[in-house]
This record gives structure tokens, sequence and C-alpha cells, in this order.
């Protein structure tokens, strides 16, 4: 393969323009005080404008251009029933005038009211998106095979469907809008001549945490960058990134500057699992609302506080940290009543 320099064929990828960017890079000196001295920083993805924001607006571009070079009329995806991804996908697709098809899985075993119906259930349907559920929770191939037949069914009815696929082993077009935001946080830490030591980041799918890490290598950066476990343990998370980051490199023609021992996860605040907070995340979501007037929210950004504050904690003052805000706050409405129980 030909190595072509910087980020290779980025360019040239079809990309539907949704937010404005670039996202705000804030300090947080209160957090930073009460951790001892280090350097707090949000990149506040949380702000990227479409229907209360988040990471996954940035990957959309990507899906939404290509969906659109092919002629689409209707987008389809599966996630968790509190998804934020399939919210977004659903306000991204009305918004370039798509209809939209939600699976919703059984990733989280809880029934009650607000879980169900409230948070990014209730904009799926503000959002007119048609939802479907899956009984699984587990089972990535399953809900993308269940994906397929409603596209087919779709097909038969003289639409024109496309898929976001969720589980690994597509090309992975979400991570390049990551990518585009490596490039994005090098440009603001050097305009303001900061300096970055680590960047913490929730690990899930891996588009964030690999096109970030790849990015940045790209561009010659050395900034540490852990990612957050949110959905599965170290082991199996850190060969999901080396994944993406092999198959970013395939997309973008050029040679993968990740090196394995560069991937670094933590799972410690992953438990009890997907979706289900812990005592260090609610206090995380304590700490960074009380002090710094900043929302985060149980499922992805409360573990990923969670995780900058341990490695604070953990590598003494002066150390300059970067929190990924990737979004999700919709979701802290559906779990009113466990936050309102801990912060009572
Ligand atoms: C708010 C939020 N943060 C982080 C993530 C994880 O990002 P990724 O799937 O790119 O690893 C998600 C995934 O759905 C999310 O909704």
């Amino acid at each position: 393969m030909a190595a072509k320099p910087g980020l290779g064929t980025l360019g040239e990828f079809p990309r539907l323009r949704l937010c404005r960017l670039p996202t705000p890079l804030e300090a947080m000196p209160n957090l930073g005080e009460a951790l001892g001295g280090a350097r707090v920083y949000v990149k506040r993805d949380d702000c990227t404008d479409l229907a209360f924001g988040g990471n996954k607006v940035r990957q959309l571009e990507f899906y939404l251009g290509e969906a659109r070079l092919q002629g689409a009329d209707t987008i389809l995806i599966t996630g968790a029933v509190q998804s934020n991804f399939v919210r977004l996908a659903a306000a991204a697709a009305r918004k370039s005038g798509m209809d939209c098809h939600i699976q919703l899985e059984e990733r989280v075993p809880r029934d009650d009211p607000l879980y169900r119906n409230s948070g990014n259930v209730l904009l799926d349907r503000i959002l007119g998106a048609t939802l479907y559920s899956y009984p699984e929770g587990e089972d990535e191939e399953g809900a993308d095979r269940r994906v397929g037949e409603i596209a087919e069914e779709l097909k038969g009815q003289g639409r024109r469907p496309y898929i976001i696929p969720l589980g690994p082993g597509h090309p992975p077009l979400g991570a390049l809008g990551y990518v585009v935001a490596a490039r994005e946080l090098l440009e603001q830490v050097a305009s303001r001549q900061l300096s970055i030591d680590e960047l913490v980041v929730p690990s899930g799918s891996g588009h964030t945490h690999g096109g970030l890490l790849f990015g940045l290598r790209a561009l010659g950066s050395r900034v540490r960058v852990t990612g957050v476990c949110v959905r599965r343990n170290a082991g199996p998370q850190k060969e999901r990134i080396r994944d993406r980051c092999r198959e970013i490199a395939e997309l973008l023609e050029m040679p993968n500057p990740v090196a394995d021992d560069d991937i670094r996860v933590i799972d410690d605040f992953l438990a009890p699992g997907y979706g289900r907070s812990n005592p260090p995340t609610l206090e995380a979501i304590r700490m960074a609302g009380s002090m710094e007037g900043l929302i985060l929210d149980p499922v992805y950004t409360g573990k990923t506080m969670a995780g900058l504050i341990h490695r604070a904690r953990s590598s003494g003052p002066g150390r300059s940290f970067v929190l990924m805000h990737t979004g999700g706050t919709p979701a802290i409405f559906a779990y009113g009543a466990e936050l309102t129980a801990a912060l009572a």
C-alpha cells in the first residue's frame, strides 16, 4: 500500500456537515485544584449542536455523507434502549430529509418507566423515528442481522435504506470524525500554547478512542491517550482498539502509526457493567456539576471523569489532562431515580 503523508485520504471521504466546529476546549480550574493541582480541560463535544449533541455527531457526518452518495432515503441503526447514537442518527436523518428506523436492544436489565420512556427514548419519539426492539443485549451479530432483515423489508417497499453498522468488521467511517477531532484538538492546544500530557476518553465501539489515538499519532503527537472502558473489559477492548486502528489505516490508505503498547485502556470503572453506575462515577458526576457547572452522564462521561480523577490522583500534581466530553446528557433523565437517590 502506498504511504500517503499526514492523514492519508481523509479529505476524499464524503462528509455531511452537521455541526459547528471547533467545539470549545474549556479549563476546569476548580476541579484541578480539588485534584491536588492538576490542570484539567474539557473538550466539549457535548456541544456539537444537533439534538443535545455528543460524539456521535462527528461520526454521523461520515456515515450520512456516504448514505447521501448512495442515494439513501432511510437510515437504519441499532443500539441500547438509551443509546445516544440512535437518537443522533434520527436527528441527523431528519435534518437531511431522510427517515430513520431504530432497533433498541435489551442491553441493560431495567424495566422502570423512566428508563423505558424518558431521556433518549423520548427524543427518538419526538424525532419521529420508527422503533423496533431486539430481545438481546450482547449479540452484536444477531442485532446487525435483524437490522439487515428490516432493510430488506424496506427495499421491498421501494425504500433505499442505509445501515449504520455497530459491530466490528465494517469500515470504521465514524472513526474518521475523531481523526478530524484529533487535528482540531492539536490546533487548539497549539494556538493557546497549552501543553497536554494526557487525553482521557470513553472507549465503547472504539470509534472515538481509536480515531483520536490514530489521528494524534499520525500528526506526530505523543500525548498519552487513556480509554476508559464503558462496555467491555480491558482485554477485549484493547483488541478492539487495535483492530479499529488497523482498519482506519486501511481506510485512509496509510501506515498504521499506533503501536500495540500505545493502546491504554482501564476498566476500573466499568462494574457492574454497561449502562450501570457505581460510586466513583456518581462522585465524578457530583464533582463536575458542583465545582464546574459541567453535566456528565452515568453511562459514559461520568465513568470517564472517574477515570480522569483516578489518573490525576495517582500521577501527582502539575500534570495536565483533557477529558473528551462525548455528550450523553439526555440519559440523566432516564437514570433520574438512581441519580436523585445518590445525590440526596
Ligand atoms: C455519550 C457517549 N459517549 C461515548 C460513547 C462511546 O463512544 P464510541 O462508541 O465511539 O467508543 C458513546 C457511544 O454510544 C456515547 O453515546
